[in-house]
């Protein structure tokens, strides 16, 4: 407990318990609150982190030794912690997605209007240096004209053989797949802004579990426009048994592509490359998320996570920090785009199947 950001985490789960330890190691943060709605994982997390345990979100986030509220809580549970925090007058980062449906992402968005702390949501690859670097190059205008972006994440997702009601593998919590890993289309709607247009197109949509070891949940394609005339391209799968995970930006210069199963970010001109850098800017980092990107896929499968994640976490508080200070907008630009346009986009497949 070090930094002078002080952090009440709601959720005290797999990934609320990531970033809680991730803040007690950054110097910018320390951990004051924990509340989650099962008492003893809250305690646990509290004890290993010197912290006290509040009851609910609506006492951690009227706490005076809270600055900043942490809502890791199941994807359809984001709104009443969030905008209890943001009534209270405190910063609030929400972990992906905002919201599974439109009304809890309005409020979301409504109650942070007029608030004084910042609303910074939980796009962590926004925040993986190579991606950063990607986009920056975007917008300095080092590709050109923009003409496209696209961005795929396509792989078999293993279940646990006993999952028992977990909400990942039920769309009514989780939001389905297109949500629930909204990744990828939040990068292409970063670098490109807010679509004119989506069209999506899901090819299979099924039970969950149907297939017994991995998840069917969705294939979606998702084709957008902006207003520009630059197009969107974004694929995702959990029944891929060809993985795929990129993104790529395209201008009438140059094209930037980030191979996250290889670790790198290439830049492409004529068809030639011009330089290769890393994802991360540390070789470990870069090994670790390329071994873990062609080993078997799976949700949270518990404990401290690859390094190459507790790096993208780093990475993703020291831009948190940045935006508590008013010095990077990374994480607070466009904080519904992605949500909202994988609503539109599961709209239209729904429409397409009917
Ligand atoms: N950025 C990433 O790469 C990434 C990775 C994993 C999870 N996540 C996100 O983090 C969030 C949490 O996911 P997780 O994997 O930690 O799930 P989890 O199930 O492991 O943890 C969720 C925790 O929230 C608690 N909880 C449930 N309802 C609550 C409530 N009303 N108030 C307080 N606590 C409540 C649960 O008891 C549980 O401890 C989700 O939004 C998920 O999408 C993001």
């Amino acid at each position: 407990m070090n930094g002078s950001i002080r952090v009440g985490v709601v959720g005290a789960g797999f990934f609320g318990a990531m970033i809680a330890r991730a803040c007690d190691e950054h110097g910018a943060f320390s951990v004051t609150a924990v509340a989650d709605a099962v008492p003893e994982a809250a305690e646990r997390l509290a004890t290993a982190l010197g912290a006290r345990v509040h009851g609910g979100a609506e006492a951690l986030a009227a706490a005076d030794d809270v600055d900043l509220v942490v809502v890791a809580t199941p994807n359809h549970l984001h709104a009443d912690p969030a905008i209890a925090g943001l009534r209270a007058g405190k910063h609030v980062f929400v972990e992906k997605p905002l919201g599974i449906d439109a009304d809890s992402i309005d409020a979301i968005l409504a109650a942070a209007e007029d608030a004084p702390g910042r609303l910074v949501v939980g796009h962590v690859m926004r925040a993986f240096p190579g991606v950063r670097r990607m986009v920056a190059q975007a917008r300095g205008g080092a590709l050109g004209t923009l003409i496209e972006a696209a961005g795929a994440r396509r792989r078999l997702v293993h279940v646990p053989a006993d999952p028992g009601d977990w909400w990942k593998l039920d769309r009514s919590r989780s939001g389905g797949e297109l949500l629930h890993e909204i990744h990828e289309l939040d990068l292409v709607v970063w670098a490109l802004g807010e679509p004119a247009s989506v069209v999506g197109v899901v090819g299979v949509s099924g039970a969950p579990l149907a297939h017994g070891a991995h998840i069917v949940d969705s294939v979606t394609e998702t084709v957008l426009r902006t207003a520009d005339g630059a197009l969107g391209r974004h694929s995702i799968s959990t029944s891929a048994h060809r993985a795929e995970w990129w993104f790529r930006i395209s201008g009438t210069d140059a094209s930037v592509e980030a191979d996250f199963r290889a670790g790198t970010v290439t830049r492409f001109v004529d068809g030639a490359v011009v330089d290769v850098t890393g994802v991360f800017d540390d070789d470990a980092s870069n090994d670790s998320l390329r071994e873990a990107a062609q080993a078997a896929q799976a949700y949270n499968t518990g404990g401290p996570g690859p390094l190459w994640m507790r790096t993208a976490v780093t990475c993703e508080l020291d831009e948190i920090a940045a935006a508590v200070q008013g010095s990077s907008t990374v994480l607070t630009e466009h904080p519904a785009t992605a949500a909202r346009t994988a609503l539109r986009a599961n709209a239209v497949a729904a429409e397409g199947r009917q």
